[in-house]
């Protein structure tokens, strides 16, 4: 079944840097976006599209909105929805009083279906169409997740968390459980629809060398999932990877060691690496996740964007929620630019975008379908409106390009801005209209 959609258009075709390079991107002013069976079908001016639409093709008019891909994010915790804005600690001290007792509370499939259902529906609600999420150890949680997304037609990836040293033994697995369990949850789910799983140790801290092993075992019997777990993020973290691992070069070096370093493997946080490990990551074809609201909030540190980039490491943004403070995508742009301008680099709007679009799905390795909204594209999108506040009314009334509005959006906007939220076409929710 065919559909369109009159609107502004934006959306990134490549990185648009630190100079926002006008020819990465494409602005359609008066657009048409057309939607074939959930897929792109063409995408081009009002004036040349509507002549040459079917009678039968409803167009629906969202004119005065602005239309973007759906927002990725490349880094969150479902379960830690509830702990949001835990005031007072850094990592580890954060991890042991608030987080692990929370996740705890994931062993009751009830209590993990009712957060997966809400967390699900707060993404859609803030333009998130796609996330790359850590569950909890229950593989319940998983199932638990990976149905509130199945029931949305959500593009998804998750996986069970793998923790069985230095942690509470309520969370606790072991490399034989770890391994049976992601298995079985791989087969149960992996390439279901539109989900996908992602192998999760915690982070180097919270596994045994057995399970690290197990670990990669599964990353290499599987290649086509994902790895996705934390990277340097806190200065202390790392001091005590050193002393674990102590024949390791560095923090990376341990996961390349067990084989979780490779495509598709994404690590939250990236704060302290050198040299030697952005260009380890970029030969391997691993990816960043760079998590602006978390590493201010848990004090972890400043991402290096240019570094990354300058060596050719594929770099998503992500909210890192609890760590992080928001799962807005608009918001954590926002303190993006503020984590570059600290360190005199630039992100101009378009990048910021990109980061949160097209750039996480290269990321992810998921920008054959989605991304942008190139024709073939999975017709994830969202509509902002300037009417969202009164503050982004007045500002958006002042801005006199779309670069300007953008970034004025991505600064004072926030969900009540996203008006609605399309899944494959299909409106998953509409908001604020
Ligand atoms: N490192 C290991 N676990 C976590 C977590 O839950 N949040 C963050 N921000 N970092 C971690
Ligand atoms: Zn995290």
């Amino acid at each position: 079944m065919q559909q369109a959609f009159r609107a502004s258009i934006f959306h990134c075709l490549a990185d648009p840097g630190e100079k926002a390079a006008p020819s990465a991107v494409e602005f359609l002013e008066d657009g048409v976006l057309v939607v074939d069976d959930g897929v792109v079908a063409r995408i081009g001016s009002a004036e040349k599209i509507l002549p040459t639409l079917a009678v039968e093709v409803a167009v629906e008019d969202l004119t005065g909105s602005l239309i973007l891909p759906g927002f990725i994010d490349c880094h969150v915790h479902f379960s830690q929805l509830d702990i949001i804005a835990s005031y007072g600690e850094q990592l580890l001290d954060w991890l042991n009083r608030y987080a692990y007792p929370e996740e705890a509370r994931f062993s009751d499939k009830e209590h993990a279906a009712e957060v997966a259902e809400v967390f699900v529906d707060e993404l859609l609600r803030n333009g998130t169409t796609t996330a790359l999420v850590f569950a909890t150890v229950f593989p319940q949680s998983v199932d638990a997740i990976f149905e509130a997304a199945a029931a949305r037609n959500m593009r998804l990836v998750a996986g069970k968390v793998l923790m069985d040293i230095n942690c509470p033994d309520e969370l606790s697995d072991d490399p034989a459980s770890a391994y049976n369990d992601s298995k079985a949850l791989i087969e149960r789910w992996h390439g279901k629809g539109r989900l996908g799983y992602a192998i999760t140790p915690r982070f180097a801290l919270t596994s045994s060398e057995d399970q690290l092993a197990a670990a990669g075992r599964l990353a290499a019997e599987y290649p086509d999932t994902w790895v996705h777990t934390h990277l340097a993020e806190n200065t202390a973290e790392v001091e005590e990877i050193a002393a674990q691992f102590s024949w390791s070069r560095s923090y990376l070096d341990v996961y390349d060691h067990f084989g979780l370093l490779r495509e598709r493997s994404i690590f939250a946080h990236c704060l302290h690496l050198d040299a030697a490990d952005r260009a380890l990551m970029a030969e391997k074809g691993g990816a960043g996740a760079f998590c602006p609201t978390s590493n201010l909030f848990l004090g972890s540190g400043l991402f290096d964007l240019k570094s990354m980039s300058d060596a050719g490491v594929g770099v998503g943004l992500a909210t890192d929620v609890g760590g992080g403070t928001s799962l807005s995508m608009l918001r954590t742009m926002s303190e993006a630019y503020k984590v570059l301008h600290l360190q005199d680099q630039s992100l101009p709007a378009s990048r910021a975008l990109y980061l949160a679009t097209l750039g996480a799905a290269q990321a992810l390795g998921l920008d054959h379908c989605i991304g942008n909204l190139e024709v073939g594209k999975e017709a994830d999108f969202i509509v902002l409106n300037v009417d969202g506040s009164s503050a982004t009314a007045r500002r958006a009334a002042a801005t006199s390009s779309i670069d300007e509005l953008l970034f004025a959006l991505i600064f004072l906007g926030d969900d009540r801005n996203i008006s609605a939220t399309y899944l494959q076409g299909q409106c998953a929710s509409t908001f604020n209209r």
